[in-house]
């Protein structure tokens, strides 16, 4: 019998807490392998940082391997803001960077009411709010799952945009007028303004999932950028406090059009300790010194809003619940660099709930936030040059920091692909000894 070859050509990289795992750098590491990046879901309330010789790129909606003059593809699943991806477009063309973007006829659009809405909406919720970015996403899908949202294939046609605007314009109205809110622009400055939009960006719309599909065939490498993280998942987050669509791994699926036999991998992110913007649960929040001094070290304030990150020790119930719904094959530990200086580092291996110890994350708000977490001490590291580090590899960083590492593989029962040192391109170091993108 022939041996079967197994190409290795579709990656999904998605958030394994609670989104801000550091997606940007590492998407960049391997978008540097890839032949196409694709954005599958969200919009831009994501923030991906990328530092190139100190040169910092913050996207929204722009994938990450733009940097790298990848392929770039924004799939149905996200949601376009048109204003902030010309923005974008035109920062990176100010860095001699033309990106190769094609984005989704079918990806929905955000427009001004889906902001005010999101304001209004969040006002209204008292308790149930998740402290959103206010960038309009919940509202925009909540349009697409009500069959009335506006597509991109509808501000490329002028005439489908006029007759669209028409129609919702009343509907939208009330709807800011049940919340005290009012329009601020007239049906004619709408129109016109999409428009002018959807002229600038004609050229990249197109049905993109026969041409990712036909790559993918092909045997191109394709890399899945995923946003947020999975406690933020519309259905595997921590309901209502996370964001309003899918980002889990499956998502890459329906939100590009591709089968789920295409994926080979799955790589998740997590950061060596957890971060939280937002409303809602975090049960190893740190609110003493040592939180704020992870906050201060790691930088740790939103890129899109520039809120204070609330901060705690790494949850390990959480994660185990992420590699399982993701499927995760391998993790990635970013800012390890940040927990060292530390005398003593905590990882919480469960959690206690009336008296019960809990190895899993519940289903709810309420349940979470009456759990207590249960710590494993482990010894903490002195801070180390990554530099040297980068030049020595892995056996050369401080024995603590590798038990920490090798305590989060066995506890996840996922192997390590890759660990991150420090926010720079080069201050990464591969862990596993096989190769993803080869
Ligand atoms: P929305 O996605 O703007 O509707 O916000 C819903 C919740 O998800 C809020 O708690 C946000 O702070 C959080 N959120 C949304 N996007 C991100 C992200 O990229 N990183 C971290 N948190 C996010």
């Amino acid at each position: 019998m022939l041996a079967e070859v197994l190409l290795m050509t579709c990656v999904v990289i998605v958030g394994s807490q609670w989104g801000d795992e550091g997606k940007g750098k590492v998407v960049d590491y391997f978008a540097g392998k890839a032949d196409i990046v694709v954005r599958f879901s969200g919009g831009n309330n994501a923030g991906h940082t990328v530092v190139v010789k100190g040169k910092k790129y913050a996207f929204h909606l722009m994938p990450c391997g733009a940097v790298r003059g990848k392929q770039l593809i924004i799939g149905n699943g996200v949601v376009v803001d048109p204003k902030v991806l010309l923005e974008e477009i035109e920062l990176l063309k100010k860095d001699d960077i033309t990106p190769k973007l094609s984005i989704s006829e079918r990806a929905h659009v955000i427009f001004p009411y889906h902001r005010t809405l999101d304001e209004a909406e969040e006002q209204f919720k008292g308790k149930m709010k998740a402290g959103t970015t206010k960038r309009g996403i919940g509202p925009c899908y909540e349009d697409k799952a009500g069959r009335f949202g506006l597509r991109m294939c509808d501000i490329v046609n002028k005439e489908m945009l006029k007759e669209k605007i028409e129609h919702l314009f009343k509907l939208k109205e009330k709807q800011i007028q049940v919340y005290g809110g009012k329009f601020d622009f007239t049906k004619e400055q709408l129109i016109e303004e999409y428009a002018a939009y959807g002229a600038k960006l004609k050229s990249c719309v197109g049905d993109v999932n026969l041409s990712l599909n036909k790559a993918i065939d092909e045997g191109k490498k394709v890399l899945f950028e995923g946003t947020q993280g999975t406690m933020l998942d519309i259905d595997h987050g921590m309901y209502p406090v996370g964001t309003s669509c899918n980002v889990i791994a499956g998502a890459a699926c329906t939100g590009a059009g591709v089968g789920p036999t295409k994926i080979d991998t799955v790589v998740g992110l997590a950061k060596a300790y957890v971060s939280r913007v937002g409303e809602g649960p975090l049960p190893t929040e740190l609110l003493d010194e040592t939180g704020e001094y992870l906050r201060k070290k790691g930088a740790e304030f939103g890129v899109t809003t520039g809120r204070p990150r609330r901060v705690g020790w790494l949850d390990m119930p959480a994660l185990k619940y992420a590699c399982r719904v993701n499927g995760i094959n391998w993790l990635a530990i970013t800012k390890l660099d940040v927990l060292a200086g530390l005398e003593k580092v905590k990882i919480c291996t469960a959690y206690t709930i009336d008296k019960k110890v809990l190895e899993d994350i519940p289903p709810s708000c309420e349940l979470l936030s009456r759990c207590k977490p249960v710590y494993k001490e482990m010894k903490g590291w002195n801070d180390f040059n990554a530099e040297e580090a980068v030049k020595n590899g892995y056996e050369s960083l401080p024995q603590e920091l590798r038990a920490y590492v090798s305590e989060i593989t066995k506890l996840s029962n996922t192997p390590i692909y890759l660990i991150s040192i420090g926010p720079g391109r080069e201050e990464t170091i591969i862990v596993a000894s096989s190769h993803i993108f080869v």
